[in-house]
């Protein structure tokens, strides 16, 4: 990782418990698939409940290279910055290289760009991917299905260059895994696409099924069945769609175990129960208590530390409806206050343990493992990855010098900071401003004592 400058440097004085009220809004693993979505449409599109996070920022350089106008809604009566989105497809058209590469190594999300630019332009140029460093991220699903669609897949040393020789063909696609991008990468591409596609062991997560329903609205024919299939039925052309994006499950869940870790309260604006239930459970049984509030105004879910010792327990993550392994990270972390041994097997990323490693030094003792530890034998069970661990707990926590590898780790790395005692150094800030929209302010707001560095 490349070294921080000072404005991407949080000093964290830990010790205080957390308490008050934070905003969510759309999940950052719908809104940037929904904005991808609009390239489809010979209409306009209006996005609501879209956070201020790079990575919308990253998608909207990515279609304004192609384009597209992407326009904020107007500011509110005081001024606050509107969540509304408004992207305009009218004038598509091929991007420079260059702009495209000025994108390489930002986020994950290009690859999805390859179906709407297929239909629209019959070319796509992909630069290389980023995205968090939780593992290999190899693309060979999403690859295998456009070629199975007709698209022709050239490797370049700048990026991949697919076209599309002639209209894309519908086409059955079984995903050896049942990935989200390569799931979402076969609807944003079969809608358009001519005739029936059949996915098998396609991804069900709450953002693909918002996705669906964005698509729906658009004028796309898709029906979701048993066992992971997926049915779409190409059509001819689609319009643009509103929509008010599904609430972040995945930060809520973070905020939820701050305020475990921290023994504090925190009420989480926007969070709604139907997408949170699995990581519910796991917090109940924690020690966490919470309470939902889904009947008056805006909906919210409220969370704190019931009081007494908190439990440890067998974790397993996997696709959904199992527990995401987006809320492993921060889980981890409040189960180092648990009292005895708790077990993590880590199914869908092979290397997003790793991060335990910064928490070890601050206190904690956590020992990863090859094997597939407390649950069913996984993909990385005969090969050489740490994907299991044991934590002993409860461990009382220090500051440290921390440096953020992901997205989600980053944000773990600031509860742990925030439970111990003494001060941290948190390197690589602006990761965590991937996901999380404004959290130095909802850190201040809740009582951590927080201070950004200002650059010289
Ligand atoms: N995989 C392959 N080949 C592929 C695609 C995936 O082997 O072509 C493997 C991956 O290496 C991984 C597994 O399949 O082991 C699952 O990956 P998936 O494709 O489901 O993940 P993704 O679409 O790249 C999204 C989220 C992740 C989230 C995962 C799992 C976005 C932008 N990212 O990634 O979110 O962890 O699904 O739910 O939607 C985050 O929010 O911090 C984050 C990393």
């Amino acid at each position: 990782m490349a070294l921080s400058t000072a404005s991407d440097v949080l000093t964290v004085h830990g010790g205080a418990a957390l308490s008050g009220e934070v905003r969510v809004r759309g999940a950052k693993n719908l809104v940037p698939k929904a904005m991808v979505a609009a390239l489809l449409g010979h209409g306009t599109s209006v996005l609501h409940n879209v956070p201020s996070i790079s990575d919308v920022r990253i998608v909207t350089g990515l279609l304004e290279a192609h384009g597209v106008s992407v326009t904020r809604g107007a500011a509110g009566p005081n001024g606050e910055p509107s969540d509304t989105l408004i992207l305009d497809p009218v004038s598509v058209e091929r991007a420079s290289d260059a702009a495209v590469e000025a994108h390489a190594g930002t986020s994950r999300i290009p690859v999805l760009l390859c179906g709407p630019l297929l239909h629209r332009l019959g070319r796509a140029f992909i630069p290389d991917l980023g995205g968090c460093k939780i593992g290999d991220r190899p693309i060979d699903f999403h690859l295998d299905a456009l070629r199975a669609f007709g698209a022709v897949v050239e490797k370049r040393p700048e990026g991949l260059l697919i076209s599309a020789p002639e209209r894309l063909r519908g086409t059955q696609i079984r995903l050896p895994y049942p990935s989200v991008g390569a799931t979402e990468q076969v609807l944003l591409t079969a809608v358009l696409a001519e005739g029936v596609t059949e996915l098998s062991n396609a991804a069900t997560e709450p953002e693909i099924v918002d996705l669906i329903a964005v698509l729906q609205k658009m004028g796309a024919m898709v029906s979701v069945h048993n066992d992971r299939v997926i049915r779409i039925i190409g059509v001819d052309r689609l319009g643009g769609f509103t929509h008010r994006a599904i609430p972040d499950r995945l930060e809520t869940a973070s905020w939820a175990c701050a305020a475990l870790a921290t023994g504090g309260d925190i009420r989480v604006v926007g969070a709604t129960q139907g997408e949170m239930m699995t990581f519910l459970n796991v917090f109940r049984r924690i020690g966490g208590d919470f309470e939902v509030d889904d009947t008056r105004g805006e909906p919210s879910i409220r969370f704190w530390h019931s009081g007494g010792q908190m439990r440890a327990l067998a974790l397993e993550t996997d696709v959904h409806p199992g527990l995401s392994t987006d809320w492993q990270q921060p889980l981890v972390v409040a189960l180092t206050q648990a009292q005895g041994l708790s077990i993590i097997h880590e199914t869908v990323y092979e290397q997003r343990l790793g991060f335990t490693e910064a928490l070890n030094r601050m206190g904690a003792q956590i020992q990863l493992y090859r094997e597939c530890l407390g649950g069913s034998a996984c993909r990385f069970g005969q090969r050489n990855f740490m994907h299991s661990a044991v934590i002993s707990g409860p461990t009382k926590l220090h500051g440290a010098e921390l440096t953020i590898p992901d997205l989600r780790a980053g944000f773990s790395y600031l509860i742990a900071a925030l439970a111990a005692q003494g001060t941290s150094t948190v390197h690589g800030i602006s990761l965590i401003h991937r996901g999380y929209e404004d959290f130095e302010a909802k850190l201040s707001a809740l009582g951590a004592d927080v201070e950004m560095e200002i650059p010289a």
